[in-house]
């Protein structure tokens, strides 16, 4: 049986796209290795977001000519946004590279591998792209992505991911509630909803179905079985029924993931992120005022062109106004087409350096505040090893919050909810013991 090396960078719909891309080879006779020297195939699931992702993809590529040469047959493809984004550029640049295939194009791998010629599949699908009958291989058997939206029409200036992921798609409502049917009479015991702008969802559709109606379908379906989460909302977007629906649906976590990327006005309005600074800590005092308890973790990019020292000072000042529970904070990278690439005033990567320090410094400080709120009290964990990073207990798991718990006590099962005592707390995770 021909063996599969899959490598895959960048986000969560791209860990999605892997789970397909390994169904799909499952289907075609494929084994999964680890090994890149038994491999028969070997495929990069690429990300283009930033050019340290970017640039890690072609380092990868570079290594393997030499396991071209020493193993015949090999066949190497690369997927996902270097993909869309480089297209017939990377089969010239790297002339051991047998296809390349874009997000929207992943069941045009087991055909490209079957053809004699080297391939390009990076055509854009007018609809949603992954076919409903098509298999998924899920890395876990206890949370599972559930995409329900693909592309994006918002154009921040900083952000690649339009220009390789497409114009948004929404995915038929009947067919989400169908996977995540099956998901459940499989026993998952958590869905994560997937879009670049997830509550956007919907409005393309005919006829249009609004996100938190069907927030509420998959509410009834998971019933107290199943928790629901979903990445990423676009503050824009955040509406009193979203805040609501967060509140009222037993289901739904009381955890958000929020971003915000900077704090300034003049930097958001460059950015066209669509919300000033005043109107962002609304949304966030509208989902506290109606889930006190609701976790927000959000994204920062410091050091944007033209970003003053006062700018820079407004997004630490607004991230101790909100108080994150997390956040990734990311140095500005100038990206192809991008708007702000064309900026003239782009700072050095030593001021973006020393900001994303400082950044960082102040988000441990606030993260550890957070969590240490925790600490006496019981909360409800749903147990899964796949989170047990750091050896410090012997159960991990994460709360509704979305917080990871390491914690101390008898056999458990994965999948199992259990209440734990609060102990503990660092800015990335609790610590505890099981209270029952
Ligand atoms: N769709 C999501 C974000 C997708 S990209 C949203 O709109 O929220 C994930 C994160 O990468 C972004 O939130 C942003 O913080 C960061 N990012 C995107 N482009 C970037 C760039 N050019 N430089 C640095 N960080 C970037
Ligand atoms: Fe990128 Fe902005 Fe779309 Fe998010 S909303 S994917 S940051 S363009
Ligand atoms: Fe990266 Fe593409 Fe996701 S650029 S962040 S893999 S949408």
């Amino acid at each position: 049986m021909p063996k599969l090396k899959l490598v895959t960078f960048g986000c969560q719909a791209n860990d999605l796209d892997s789970e397909r891309i390994t169904g799909l080879l499952l289907r075609e006779g494929y084994t999964l290795t680890e090994q890149e020297e038994e491999a028969d195939l070997i495929l990069l699931n690429t990300c283009a977001v930033r050019e340290k992702a970017e640039h890690k993809v072609y380092s990868r590529l570079g290594s393997y000519q030499a396991l071209k040469r020493r193993r015949a047959g090999l066949k190497i493809g690369v997927c996902g946004c270097v993909a869309q984004q480089e297209g017939q550029a990377l089969l010239n640049r790297f002339p051991y590279l047998d296809f390349v295939v874009g997000p929207s194009q992943l069941t045009a791998i087991p055909p490209l591998l079957a053809g004699a010629t080297r391939g390009v599949a990076t055509a854009r699908a007018a609809g949603y792209s992954y076919p409903a009958t098509a298999p998924v291989q899920r890395q876990s058997g206890i949370r599972a992505w559930v995409s329900i939206m693909e592309g994006c029409d918002r154009f921040c200036t900083f952000c690649v991911v339009p220009f390789t992921r497409g114009r948004e798609r929404s995915r038929p409502p009947q067919e989400i509630i169908e996977e995540i049917r099956g998901l459940k009479r499989q026993g998952y015991r958590e869905v994560t909803l997937l879009g670049q702008t997830v509550n956007s969802y919907g409005r393309k559709l005919t006829p249009p179905v609004s996100f938190v109606k069907l927030l509420r379908h998959i509410d009834e379906l998971a019933g107290d079985y199943m928790r629901v989460r979903f990445t990423s909302p676009h503050p824009s977007d955040v509406t009193d029924e979203l805040a609501s629906a967060i509140a009222e649906l037993p289901s739904l976590c009381e955890q958000i993931h929020l971003p915000v990327q900077s704090g300034s006005d003049r930097i958001l309005h460059r950015m066209k992120r669509g919300y000033t600074r005043d109107e962002f800590l609304e949304k966030v005092a509208l989902l506290r005022a109606k889930t006190p308890d609701i976790a927000i973790t959000t994204d920062i990019i410091v050091g944007f062109p033209g970003e003053t020292k006062e700018e820079f000072r407004a997004t630490l000042d607004l991230m101790q106004e909100v108080g994150f529970d997390g956040a990734f904070i990311f140095k500005y990278s100038p990206r192809p087409h991008t708007e702000a690439e064309q900026m003239p005033d782009q700072l050095s990567e030593d001021v973006k350096g020393r900001r994303l320090e400082q950044a960082l410094t102040l988000l441990n400080r606030l993260s550890l505040e957070r969590n240490r709120a925790y600490i006496g009290r019981t909360v409800e964990v749903l147990v899964n090893r796949e989170d047990a990073k750091v050896d410090v207990g012997r159960h991990t798991g994460r709360t509704r919050q979305n917080k990871i718990v390491h914690f101390t006590g008898d056999e458990l099962a994965d999948g199992s909810v259990v209440p734990v005592a609060i102990t503990g707390a660092t800015p990335l995770y609790l610590q505890g013991a099981i209270a029952c």
